[in-house]
């Protein structure tokens, strides 16, 4: 007898045999009410996957192998907290971050959560009201959150996000990157005594994030003359507080959070102190509502109807069936510009693996490469390889109906844009269809051959797009918790471990030894002989050659 999963998979097999090479016109065309069949609604949230190369038979046949797989005693795992990041021997609950009576997550995880957000409530209203002030007696004008990775991806990407809701005399900035220049040209706009820095750092021992939190303090205290400035201009958000204390942060400027928060999922936790800031604890209180829903929805929609769950699956189906390598996140709205650099840290760190959760290599891929742009600058970009290249990557289009800005003219030229694309990646123009415009457009016989190829579009070319009312707060929200979900999902159906990130720890030990040997007249002691030879080449190339 085959195992449960076995079978699940053959039959899926054998579906796709008769599905795969179908064409997308097809599938509209047997079934005249696929474009409202494949929808999910949550909400003002509408997730159409009618334009993703499957059929009803489809979604049952991957529902039945993520049951056979134990996708939803994972995700009961999950919600339960129990140690599902093994190699870490951590639980995994930023969800209950945002669940305000611990409803889906263990209450008492719940209810530290909710006593940190109390925490970091006052600290908002102190700054918003004036309560807080700068050493030398001024009010907050600019807030700098240093961190990197999920401790600046999220809150980058949200703060923009929701710049409609931005409050009036409040800048936020971000500096992630060691590279000077990130923090030296932020600096040189801001004024010390009205500038709150914000450490954020789930371990407090990221390389980058202490130096550019040192030069920053050391930019502070001689500005201001004095140490004791300090306590007035630097707070902390970190899970490790006697980091936090040693750096020099007061106890009581510090907001912390716990080991049961992913990096790349806490900003729902005090990493989200600069969402607040720049918005209001309100607008952070409704996005955590919004992903709360979206979490309910998670738990109690079956997976045939289930948007996260379906997210994965079809991913899944496209990796593991078609070989489809690649992901492309298109948001149709600049203020989501930085979704998919949020989305590739989220996705890619977290299923970017070769080994089973038991150590056994994985034959076959995993994650897609995730890449996107806001829409339409993408389209005079790369999406030139999406309808014509000989890559197929499936993609998801997300847009709202109403715009948060006045011009609403751009805005139903956005919608027709986004609209236009996806239609165009799935129905693609036909060879006889080209070739009849262009003798319509009285375009010679022998233009037409020669340029008939040039012009066709295959078409098939996947996607799913997500229609909402508007990007507030509570949308975007359910957005982010939908993806975060579909990671999970992803992750069990692949058997991964996708809260651990070993693979980034390697190189963070190599720099560390090869630091020294780019100080002022060290010795090159590299190992490696093409990085010696490139550090020799580097101390040339600035005159420092011994
Ligand atoms: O190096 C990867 C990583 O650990 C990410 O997972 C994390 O989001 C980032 O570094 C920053 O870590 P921390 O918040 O501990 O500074």
């Amino acid at each position: 007898m085959p195992s449960p999963d076995a079978a699940a998979h053959a039959a899926l097999l054998k579906h796709f045999a008769a599905i795969g090479p179908r064409h997308l016109r097809d599938l509209f065309a047997d079934d005249p009410k696929r474009a409202e069949r494949c929808v999910v609604r949550l909400g003002d949230l509408r997730y159409d996957y009618s334009r993703h190369r499957v059929t009803p038979e489809t979604v049952k046949r991957l529902a039945a192998l993520a049951r056979a797989r134990g996708v939803e005693a994972f995700r009961d795992a999950l919600f339960a907290g129990e140690p599902i990041n093994l190699t870490e021997g951590r639980a995994v609950l930023h969800m209950a971050l945002r669940d305000p009576d611990g409803a889906l997550t263990p209450p008492a995880a719940a209810a530290e959560a909710r006593a940190e957000r109390a925490k970091m409530a006052a600290l908002v209203e102190r700054v918003h009201t004036g309560d807080w002030r700068g050493h030398t007696g001024r009010v907050i004008t600019d807030v700098v959150n240093i961190g990197i990775g999920g401790s600046d991806l999220g809150p980058a990407m949200v703060v923009q996000a929701l710049t409609p809701d931005h409050r009036l005399g409040l800048r936020a900035h971000f500096v992630s990157n060691v590279d000077g220049a990130h923090l030296h040209q932020t600096l040189a706009r801001l004024e010390p005594d009205t500038t709150l820095f914000i450490v954020a750092s789930k371990s407090f021992t990221t390389q980058e994030t202490l130096r550019n939190a040192h030069t920053a303090r050391r930019w502070l205290v001689e500005a201001m003359g004095a140490e004791a400035a300090v306590a007035r201009h630097f707070v902390a958000l970190s899970t490790n507080i006697d980091a936090v204390k040693a750096f020099g942060v007061d106890p009581a400027n510090t907001l912390r959070f716990w080991d049961w928060v992913g990096g790349r999922f806490s900003l729902w936790s005090s990493i989200g102190l600069s969402i607040a800031l720049a918005t209001s604890m309100e607008t952070f209180d409704r996005l955590c509502a919004g992903a709360h829903a979206m979490d309910r929805h998670f738990v109690e929609a079956p997976l045939e109807a289930n948007i996260p769950a379906l997210m994965a699956l079809i991913g899944w189906w496209y990796v593991e069936l078609f070989g489809f390598a690649a992901h492309a996140v298109l948001p149709y709205d600049q203020n989501l510009a930085r979704l998919p650099a949020y989305l590739q840290q989220a996705e890619m760190e977290s299923n970017g693996k070769r080994v089973r959760r038991d150590g056994a290599p994985i034959e076959g891929m995993t994650c897609p490469v995730l890449f996107g742009e806001p829409g339409t600058n993408g389209q005079h970009a790369f999406y030139q390889l999406l309808h014509q290249g000989t890559h197929v990557v499936p993609a998801d289009f997300l847009i709202a109906a109403e715009a948060r800005h006045p011009l609403d003219d751009h805005h139903r030229l956005l919608l027709a844009n986004c609209f236009a694309q996806a239609e165009a990646l799935a129905m693609g123009r036909t060879e006889g269809e080209v070739r009849a415009q262009m003798a319509s457009d009285g375009i010679a016989p022998d233009d037409i051959d020669r340029l008939a190829p040039h012009r066709t579009f295959p078409g098939n070319r996947p996607s799913a797009t997500f229609l909402y009312r508007r990007l507030d707060a509570f949308t975007l929200g359910s957005i982010i918790a939908a993806y975060e979900h579909k990671i999970a999902v992803q992750g069990a159906l692949w058997g991964v471990n996708s809260f651990d990130q070993w693979g980034v720890e390697l190189g963070k030990v190599l720099a560390k030894g090869i630091a020294p040997d780019l100080e002022p007249g060290a010795l090159v002691t590299a190992a490696d002989p093409a990085t010696a030879a490139t550090i020799r080449a580097a101390r040339a190339l600035r005159g420092e050659s011994r």
